[in-house]
């Protein structure tokens, strides 16, 4: 009886107030997740432990009845079910070891689903206690971002924010990054089957590093293995709605739209309302509240929400962030927006 208000949006519909979400939403900015996290050192065995990552999923779910929640994991599993050594280092963030053979990748691709079916089983979990008014996201990464995390390896410290290295490399030897990308829309593919196979509603794809293409590599590292994973996907029996998230491309987002196959688009912060409306009018839209707004709260916290929901609340649209939820947030500023949007 009860579709979630997150699946009405992704089919075209526009109800009474958007759904609500917001990326990272388990996180270091709720106390009870620093206490589960203090039990488990290793951030990557932390995701891959279905009973600890499906407490994680649902700590902000009981605290805030987000309409969505979003399976604890990372994008960063997928190089680790390819061979890849990944580990995170504290108070650093990721860190990967060297890339390992293509054709060894490529040979462990398909068996992708199966190596993470740790985050099948949290999915699992979670769908059981979920009320069925509220929507389940699995994810993964973009085959781009994910290959620039690869690509870096142990240099990542070369050109850190811009994705420097791994940009440079898709220059310099385009074929071997078109390889590794074609190993990731299979692996992808099949771990996205996985998560649908383990009851998630909604599948998202992060591209947190579509930001400063040229507009000719981002047609051949974004959209055509969007497109390709997308397809690949569907061929691999995947029917649920599936949300595009290009970060930093608004330039280009209504070419994406138009084109990259997705059922929804996740806008990033610095997207204009304008171009987030002509989006709309292709797809269904998610975003894009400035994380910092989340952080300062106050009266131009209230405001811009008022200004999103003009600009977009009348047509289908979820409201999140632009990015990620910041460690320090304050968790009443995320109540103040809960309130504002007409959640609370
Ligand atoms: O609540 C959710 O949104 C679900 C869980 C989730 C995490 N990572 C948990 C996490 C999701 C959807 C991701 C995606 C992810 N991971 C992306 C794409 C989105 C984005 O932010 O652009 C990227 C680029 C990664 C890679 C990654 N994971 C980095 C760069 C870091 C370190 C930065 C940091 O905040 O420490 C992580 C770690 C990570 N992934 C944390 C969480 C909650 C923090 C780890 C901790 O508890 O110490």
């Amino acid at each position: 009886m009860s579709t979630p208000l997150l699946i009405r949006v992704l089919n075209g519909e526009t109800p009474a107030r958007p759904p609500v979400w917001f990326m990272r939403q388990a996180g270091r900015y709720l106390p009870e997740y620093r206490a589960l996290r203090a039990q488990a050192p290793d951030f990557i065995a932390f995701c891959l432990n279905p009973e600890m990552a499906a407490e994680a999923t649902l700590q902000p779910m009981r605290r805030f009845g987000f309409d969505a929640a979003i399976v604890f994991a990372d994008i960063l599993l997928i190089p680790g079910a390819l061979g890849q050594k990944v580990w995170f280092e504290a108070g650093e963030g990721p860190r990967l070891g060297a890339l390992p053979d293509i054709q060894a990748m490529r040979d462990l691709a398909p068996g992708a689903g199966q190596a993470l079916s740790a985050v099948g089983q949290t999915l699992s979990l979670v769908r059981a206690a979920l009320e069925p008014e509220r929507a389940l996201i699995g994810f993964a990464g973009a085959p781009w971002t994910v290959a620039t995390y690869m690509l870096d390896g142990e240099a990542r410290t070369i050109g850190k924010g811009e994705r420097a290295q791994a940009r440079t490399y898709a220059y310099a030897e385009p074929d071997k990054v078109a390889a590794l990308l074609d190993v990731l829309v299979e692996a992808t593919a099949h771990y996205l089957r996985m998560q649908q196979d383990a009851g998630a509603h909604v599948l998202k794809i992060f591209e947190s590093w579509a930001e400063g293409l040229p507009d000719d590599l981002f047609q051949t590292l974004v959209l055509a293995p969007h497109q390709a994973l997308i397809r690949r996907a569907r061929e691999l029996g995947v029917t649920v709605p599936i949300i595009g998230f290009p970060r930093g491309s608004a330039a280009l987002a209504e070419g994406y739209a138009r084109q990259a196959g997705c059922e929804g688009v996740a806008l990033d912060t610095a997207c204009p309302l304008e171009v987030g409306r002509r989006v709309q009018a292709i797809k269904p839209i998610q975003g894009a509240l400035d994380p910092l707004l989340l952080r300062a709260g106050g009266p131009m916290l209230d405001r811009r929400i008022d200004q999103l929901k003009e600009a977009w609340g009348q047509g289908p649209w979820i409201f999140n962030l632009g990015h990620g939820i910041l460690p320090d947030v304050p968790i009443d500023h995320v109540h103040q927006a809960l309130k504002r949007i007409g959640a609370e």
